[in-house]
């Protein structure tokens, strides 16, 4: 089963594995200690929403120990199927259409998932249905409104590409700027303690982050053109930008909201 709107479910096994592999490496650290701060420990029964590669979904198995347990559910399970790890439990399930169990998790993580569903109000409403009360919600979305690239010979045609992205997005009915939305989320769902962090790399050609959308971009690239908003040609010279150590460029935002569920339900 597969989102439709999911514009990397068509992606080659191969060069998909790349790319998050390059995402787990970039945001692992920042997200573990955001997971770190909350308090996950031994005996926790912990999510992971859109498991991906499964690193968040491993490294939180190990917090939880055997006492706990991990339930990691992706629309495609193809990369993690063969965890086998004890108290690790992996389903294949659409966030936003199947149900998962009420009041059962300590803490529920989506990284980078939200962002790509039309019914997202339908699977944060099943996330937070689905925690304890008492249990914390941690989400990371990206804002791509900062993807802007300075003062290189190509930042026209990378940011023309910028633009396009923002486009291609909007035509599909999702919003690009999504994780600014986070906080006002959390304020409506009632959660409390809630706390905002933010990333935004300033990076040149050759960093990671430059890799990952130049690999965004190369799967993406008719999707980019058919919004209008740039040529081939443009997306040409993003893609070898990306392998530029004089090309600097802001990224997009990652907009990381962390709130608790209330012990007592209003
Ligand atoms: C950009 S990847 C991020 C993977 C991982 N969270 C990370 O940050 O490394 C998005 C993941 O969400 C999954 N996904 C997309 N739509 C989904 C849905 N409706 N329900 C569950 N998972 C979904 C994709 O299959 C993919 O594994």
């Amino acid at each position: 089963m597969t989102s439709p709107q999911y514009v990397f479910q068509d992606s080659d096994r191969d060069r998909e594995k790349v790319r998050l592999s390059a995402i787990q490496d970039e945001f692992d650290p920042d997200s573990r200690h955001r997971l770190s701060q909350i308090g996950i420990t031994a005996g926790w029964f912990a999510l992971e929403v859109g498991a991906g590669m499964g690193s968040m979904m491993s490294w939180m198995a190990t917090q939880v120990g055997n006492k706990g347990k991990v339930v990691a559910v992706d629309i495609d399970t193809h990369f993690i199927e063969n965890t086998n790890l004890p108290n690790v439990e992996i389903r294949r399930l659409d966030i936003a259409k199947e149900k998962l169990v009420i009041s059962y998790f300590d803490v529920c993580h989506a990284r980078y998932v939200l962002l790509h569903l039309r019914e997202w109000e339908k699977a944060i409403e099943n996330i937070w249905q689905s925690l304890k009360p008492g249990g914390w919600l941690v989400i990371e979305e990206p804002d791509f409104s900062t993807s802007t690239a300075v003062g290189h010979p190509a930042s026209k045609p990378v940011n023309r590409v910028n633009k396009a992205i923002i486009n291609m997005f909007n035509s599909m009915s999702i919003d690009p700027y999504f994780g600014r939305r986070l906080p006002e989320i959390f304020q409506q769902l009632g959660a409390e303690e809630i706390k905002v962090e933010t990333y935004l790399p300033f990076a040149n050609g050759g960093s990671r982050i430059a890799q990952i959308m130049k690999m965004s971009a190369q799967h993406l690239t008719d999707r980019y053109v058919g919004t209008g908003e740039c040529l081939l040609a443009d997306v040409e010279q993003y893609i070898a930008a990306a392998d530029d150590p004089l090309a600097w460029a802001y990224y997009y935002t990652t907009v990381a909201t962390i709130g608790r569920k209330p012990l007592i339900e209003p």
